[in-house]
């Protein structure tokens, strides 16, 4: 055989029959004069686990609340498991399997843990409103089952206890996985968690690095993870995407990420090589 076919690049390139879950293809997106990510390529493949990484600044945030619909790029392609989903809402985006949790905890704060997971839900029950008044059989039974299903995924993320407390009352740990939950919720096919273990004390966010894993091996959801804490990141992603002022400076496994010095200068500048390399 003489010729390269696209499927045996596939395989050289580990695509095989598995379709990534999300792809984005030369992402841009512009405030005024600030070029906050800039084409940006990148791609989950399906069941994998996978980082955003880069300074503070470099558009991480921003590049996911693309990828969810909070912002419409000013150029580029998303597509999530097939699907192109470029500029689509949020809610639409959700519905075809994007769930989130965000840097800064987004609970309501005077519902119960159940009742934050519930609302999640609440976009994929068949009742209207005139369920809703009439209080149907229908109606009544999806409540029970979202009651359920979500008491369920409260036990799923370890926090089963806190079923009818106040989201305000729970610990900050906690409150990071009840956001888990309510993602959860939403039955995703890829699951983005925007630093989760910020304000986490190493031994809780090494229970929270296994956790992930659950997740993926036992859902099946594709993970994308922003996360600083160097530990945490070598030690849950299968690939590493680094960002510097919107755009991507390096891609690649664990041991790469750690060696690059372009990386490494990102962090800390030239002279902080020495300290980078204990860092990463
Ligand atoms: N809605 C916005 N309007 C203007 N500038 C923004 C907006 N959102 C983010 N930025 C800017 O984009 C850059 C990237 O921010 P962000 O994505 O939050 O970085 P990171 O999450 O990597 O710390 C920053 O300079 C930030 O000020
Ligand atoms: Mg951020």
């Amino acid at each position: 055989m003489t010729t390269t076919s696209a499927a045996d690049v596939e395989q050289h390139t580990g695509g095989g029959d598995a379709a990534p879950s999300l792809r984005a293809d030369n992402v841009t997106i512009k405030f005024g004069g600030l070029v906050a990510v800039n084409d940006v390529s990148f791609v989950i493949p399906k069941n994998g686990i996978v980082s955003l990484i880069g300074p503070n600044g470099a558009g991480k945030t921003t590049f996911f609340n693309i990828l969810t619909g909070l912002y419409k790029p000013t150029s580029g392609y998303v597509e999530l498991g097939g699907v192109e989903v470029t500029g689509r809402s949020p809610h639409k985006i959700a519905q075809l399997g994007l769930a989130r949790t965000f840097q800064n905890i987004r609970l309501f704060n005077l519902m119960t843990a159940e009742e934050n997971v519930m609302v999640a839900m609440h976009s994929h029950l068949k009742t209207g409103i005139i369920g809703t008044v009439l209080g149907s059989p229908r109606k009544r039974r999806e409540e029970r089952e979202a009651r359920d299903f979500a008491a369920e995924l409260l036990e799923y993320v370890g926090i089963g206890r806190t079923r009818y407390e106040y989201a305000r009352n729970l610990s900050y740990g906690d409150q990071r996985r009840l956001e888990v939950a309510r993602a959860l919720a939403l039955r995703p096919k890829v699951l983005l968690l925007d630093e989760p273990t910020a304000g986490m004390n190493p031994q809780e966010s090494a229970v929270f690095t296994d956790f992930v894993h659950r997740i993926r091996d036992e859902k099946q959801i594709s993970v994308l993870l922003i996360e600083h804490d160097m530990s945490v990141v070598m030690r849950v992603s299968e690939r590493i995407t680094v960002l510097d002022r919107g755009e991507v400076i390096a891609q690649g496994g664990p041991d790469d990420i750690r060696r690059n010095e372009r990386v490494v200068e990102a962090y800390l500048g030239k002279s902080g090589t020495e300290q980078a390399g204990g860092a990463l």
